[in-house]
Formats: C-alpha cells, structure tokens, sequence
C-alpha cells in the first residue's frame, strides 16, 4: 500500500493506492464495520479492481492500471434518507464538469448516475448510503470511468473510454485529483444550490426533453420531463405522467 497526501481538500486529502482489492467500496465498508475512524473523503484507488461490483448487483469489470476505479466516503448527516438522491445529483454533476471540460457537451448523465459520451458508457457510480435515525450516517460513493482502455468485450455494446473518444491517453492521477476537487465543490453545494443542482441535472441528463424509445413491461415512447424528489424518473408516454423507479424502465439505445 502506498500513501499520496495531495493539498488540503477533505476529498482526496489522502488518497490509498491499492495494488489489488476486491472492490473498492468493499474496502470502505469493511473499514467503517471495524470502526475506527476514517477519514471524510480519504480515496481509496485500486490498480487492479478484481471483482468491482456496479449498480442493481451488476458487475464493475476494469482491466488493471488502465482506467479509475476508485471510492470515497463522506458522512452527509445534514441529509435526510428521502433527500439522498441530491448526493447523486451532486457526485453526477461533478464527473460531468471534469469530463464536459475535457471533452465537450457530448457528455451526458444518463439516469440516475451513468455517465455517457452520446449513446455509449464512460462511467458509473454506486453510492452505498447507511442511514441512522433521521439522516445519512455515511455514504461510499464508488466511481468506475473508464480511462485507457482501449478494447471491451464485444459482448458489451455502448460502452466506450476518455483514450477511444479523445485518441490519447489521460494521464489518472490528473484526473482523479481534478475529480475530487470537482466532488467537493459540488458536495458542499448541496443544501445551498438545491434547486441549481436540480436543474443543472436535468439539463446535463442523457435524453432529457427528447422523445425516444424506452421498455418498463413492453416498449413505449416518451420524453423523460423530470426526475422527481426521490430520484425516480418522470416519462410523458402520450400525455400520461410515468414515474419509474431504478431498474423499472430501460432506455432503447
Ligand atoms: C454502475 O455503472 O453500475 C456503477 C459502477 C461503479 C463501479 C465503481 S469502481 C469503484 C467502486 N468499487 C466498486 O466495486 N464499484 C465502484
């Protein structure tokens, strides 16, 4: 294990370099079971990440020393456990700055918190809240982007990388510095810039305003009008307003 102690931010203060761990959200977790304490936004960065873990019990596979695989942990007790999709508004919001400075508009926040260049996958987010009395207790927020890779699994379509869209490479430690700064500045927003985020959100989400094909039970057209208070998506299908839940409906790409 290597430490790196970066500027005096609260994220990436001090980041950990794992050479190899199961999953970096794991790591937090067993740390925060043990309880001893661990710092608000220590990183831990993992080289090889051998069995990442994604969204809805999917699989987060990255190849070793090419991409971003990485976890913070922040104790947002100023929030409520109806109020904790602003942390994925403010985490979405903040990859988006970094890579729209990067790469340009084309990069979208495909609901709740993927992160796409037009119709292919970058990035994903697993936040992991645990939750006491009336407020967040502490919350793993775990990022995956794909960086240098340069070829997936033909099996996986719409998934692309920064090196594939820009012809070069990134260099990480650069980018994940420029990510935690950008996680802070959005983190500390939350309760002051609520309706901005809001809106910021909706403006940077993937389809937002537009008609296209999703599926719930069977296929439908909609326009994806809003994200209500709880995170769940609001899709007009002919006049009639549909909330969904993560994992009830699923975009036609
Ligand atoms: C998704 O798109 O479904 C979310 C992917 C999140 C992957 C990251 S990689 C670092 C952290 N550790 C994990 O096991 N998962 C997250």
């Amino acid at each position: 294990m290597q430490n790196n102690t970066f500027s005096r931010l609260i994220v990436g203060q001090k980041i950990v370099v794992l050479k190899r761990v199961d999953s970096t959200n794991n790591y937090i977790k067993r740390e925060l079971a043990k309880s001893t304490p661990f710092s608000e936004g220590t990183v831990i960065m993992a080289e090889d990440q051998y069995s990442g873990r994604g969204q809805a019990q999917n699989k987060w596979l990255s190849p070793p020393g090419l991409n971003l695989t990485f976890s913070t942990v922040l104790y947002p007790s100023f929030l409520s456990p109806e109020s904790q999709f602003e942390l994925n508004i403010a985490i979405s919001l903040a990859i988006n700055d970094v890579l729209s400075e990067i790469i340009g508009s084309d990069i979208k926040i495909k609901w709740p918190n993927d992160i796409y260049y037009r119709n292919s996958k970058v990035g994903g987010v697993l936040i992991e809240n645990s939750i006491q009395g009336r407020s967040l207790k502490s919350s793993i927020i775990g990022i995956g982007l794909n960086v240098n890779q340069t070829e997936f699994d033909p099996q996986l379509v719409h998934v692309t990388s920064l090196k594939n869209i820009l012809g070069r490479d990134v260099e990480l430690k650069e980018l994940l510095t420029a990510l935690c700064k950008s996680i802070e500045n959005r983190y500390l927003k939350i309760t002051s810039d609520h309706s901005a985020h809001r809106a910021e959100y909706l403006r940077c989400l993937y389809r937002y305003n537009e008609k296209h094909k999703f599926v719930n039970k069977e296929e439908f057209f909609g326009i994806i009008t809003g994200v209500d208070e709880v995170g769940r998506i609001v899709i007009d299908s002919e006049g009639e307003q549909k909330v969904f839940s993560f994992k009830e409906v699923s975009f036609v790409i």
